[in-house]
């Protein structure tokens, strides 16, 4: 089953939208195996967003990611990787769709208040990048039955 790791960006946090962004997975139906708010190091940043080193904004946005805390999340479940990118919306929140979290929230791609993995494989690895084993929650909600057949 897939797993995908989606962070509050530090501007998500300090403009107090971590509830409202969470809801929109929780109300989605996935399943969330680990949370935490969290101040990254320049090394995590850096070896998190490894294939953008060179870009012309990438110095911007390891001080962007590392300006204060971020909210640390892991999400569970069928197709979740594609699923998250689409309810999160362009890089450009200017060009993302009304209705996605970055369309409704933000105007600046540098400050787009959120991340998700864009593969499953990176799903795999940014999960076992930002989190430990014992920080990562194995359990099965109530409310399964009446999220699938
Ligand atoms: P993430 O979910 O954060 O990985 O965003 P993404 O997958 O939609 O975009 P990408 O991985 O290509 O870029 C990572 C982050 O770098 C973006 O979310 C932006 O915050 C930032 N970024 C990308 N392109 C630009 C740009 O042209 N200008 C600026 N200032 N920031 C950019
Ligand atoms: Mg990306």
């Amino acid at each position: 089953v897939q797993e995908t790791y989606v962070m509050v960006k530090p501007d998500g946090v300090q403009r107090g939208l971590v509830g409202e962004i969470i809801s929109r997975f929780e109300n989605k139906g996935f399943l969330l195996k680990g949370l935490k708010l969290f101040k990254c190091s320049k090394e995590l940043a850096e070896e998190h967003y490894q294939e953008l080193k060179g870009k012309h904004f990438y110095p911007k946005l390891i001080e962007y990611i590392t300006s204060g805390p971020v909210v640390c999340m892991a999400w569970e479940g069928i197709g979740v990787v594609s699923s998250v990118r689409k309810l999160i919306g362009a890089t450009n929140p200017l060009q993302a769709e009304p209705g996605t979290i970055r369309g409704d929230l933000a105007i600046y791609p540098g400050r787009n208040v959120v991340h998700g993995s864009d593969s499953p494989e990176n799903g795999h690895r940014e999960v076992a990048l930002w989190f430990k084993a014992d920080e990562l929650c194995e359990w099965v909600p109530a409310q399964l039955p009446w999220l699938r057949e």
